[in-house]
């Protein structure tokens, strides 16, 4: 059996990806576009997996998407392809509707052609799994209960409007075409692999090399952080149980406004690595603020807990850890990306091939 990941070299893809073919030994079709975000070297360890197949193209190009699933016959889609970043759709909005909306699109007509095309028990067993966000939802008064399932969509950054249309698409392609869909909607993720322009990586980075932190405003905007590990077992779990047609939060309960979260990076920090200069805190920066910057997103996330029996393994005192062990563990990584270089490895390890 073969399951299609799109978006697989990404953050959160390419973590799924490695989990999944740590615990199961179902094959996994990786179509990535390898845009600025996807970076192969995450990778690099499945490298000589027959178990996981890599394939640059766009998930837009429908010819090709048609002709993968054809060729490869999945049980199953898991859908994480994306423009993911805020700043960046709020400073070119057209990638994020051509992915995230023409591309969702594109993806949900080849995966319905496909699935008309089964036999009867394929067809039923079936799983287009769309990965969210909780930004769909919003702002969250402070004070205001956590989002549930039954939240208002009421997106307010590019990206978010974006994701937003998507999982209406996926909505509206189950109740009008019966394809098995399920939707989550996730709050922010954290660990290995994430690309240094997000909060958490981009503040160790620019700790590690005695750069300024940028603050955006007061700092005081809160998210709900969740280790990616646990992001990718709660998408097993609904992948494995998820009822068709719903939509699950994935939370990490675990709300902290953004300069806590920057002042227990500078912790943890001057405690594994400390610098000669003196606390990290010092570089802290407050910087002009986010514009239409959300204030508070949180997520109940006792649905998917009552239903799955899903609940986060780490805690965030014990994911940061991690994860700041983790960028420090893994310099190469870092300078790589942040010199362009681990565009490279594309030629390195595929050209030969
Ligand atoms: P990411 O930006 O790290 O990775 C996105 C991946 O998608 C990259 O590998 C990129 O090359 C690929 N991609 C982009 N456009 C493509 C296209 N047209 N065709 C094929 N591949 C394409 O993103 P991420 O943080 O790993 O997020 C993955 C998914 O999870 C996204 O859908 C995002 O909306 C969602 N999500 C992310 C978070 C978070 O905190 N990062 C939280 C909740 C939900
Ligand atoms: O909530 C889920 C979402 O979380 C995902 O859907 C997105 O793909 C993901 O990028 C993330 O969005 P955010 O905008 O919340 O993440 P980001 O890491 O960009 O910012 C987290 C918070 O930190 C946010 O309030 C903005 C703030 N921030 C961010 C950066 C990059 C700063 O204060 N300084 C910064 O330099």
């Amino acid at each position: 059996m073969t399951l299609l990941v799109t978006g697989g070299a990404g953050f959160i893809g390419s973590n799924f990806v490695l989990d999944w073919l740590a615990q199961s030994d179902e094959r996994v079709l990786n179509l990535d576009a390898l845009t600025y975000a996807g970076n192969l070297r995450n990778l690099a360890s499945l490298a000589a997996d027959a178990r996981h197949v890599f394939v640059q193209g766009d998930i837009g190009n429908r010819a090709l998407v048609d002709r993968l699933l054809a060729e490869h016959r999945p049980r199953a889609i898991v859908h994480f392809a994306a423009e993911s970043h805020v700043d960046r759709s709020i400073l070119g909005p057209g990638a994020f509707i051509q992915t995230n909306v023409q591309g969702t699109f594109t993806l949900l007509e080849a995966a319905r052609a496909y699935w008309s095309t089964l036999a009867e028990a394929e067809r039923a067993a079936f799983r287009f799994l769309h990965v969210s966000t909780d930004e769909v939802y919003g702002n969250l008064a402070a004070g205001a209960p956590a989002f549930t399932e039954q939240h208002a969509y009421e997106p307010n950054s590019p990206y978010s409007a974006s994701k937003a249309a998507s999982d209406h698409l996926v909505r509206a392609w189950h109740h009008t075409y019966g394809l098995p869909v399920l939707t989550t909607n996730c709050s922010n993720n954290y660990g290995p692999y994430q690309f240094p322009e997000k909060l958490i990586p981009l503040v160790i980075t620019h700790a590690l090399a005695g750069k300024p932190m940028p603050v955006y405003g007061d700092g005081m905007q809160v998210r709900d952080w969740l280790y990616v590990g646990d992001h990718c077992s709660a998408l097993r779990a609904v992948l494995a149980a998820g009822r068709v047609g719903q939509t699950y939060n994935i939370g990490g309960w675990n709300e902290q406004p953004n300069i806590e979260i920057v002042q227990t990076i500078c912790a943890l920090l001057d405690e594994l690595r400390p610098s000669a200069a003196g606390p990290y805190a010092r570089l802290v920066t407050y910087v002009k603020d986010r514009p239409g910057h959300d204030r508070r997103y949180a997520i109940d996330a006792r649905k998917i807990e009552r239903e799955l029996g899903w609940r986060p393994a780490e805690t965030f005192a014990s994911g940061i850890r991690k994860t700041v062990q983790w960028v420090l563990d893994h310099a190469g990584w870092v300078a790589e990306v942040q010199s362009g270089s681990y565009r490279d490895w594309v030629a390195v390890n595929y050209d030969q091939r």
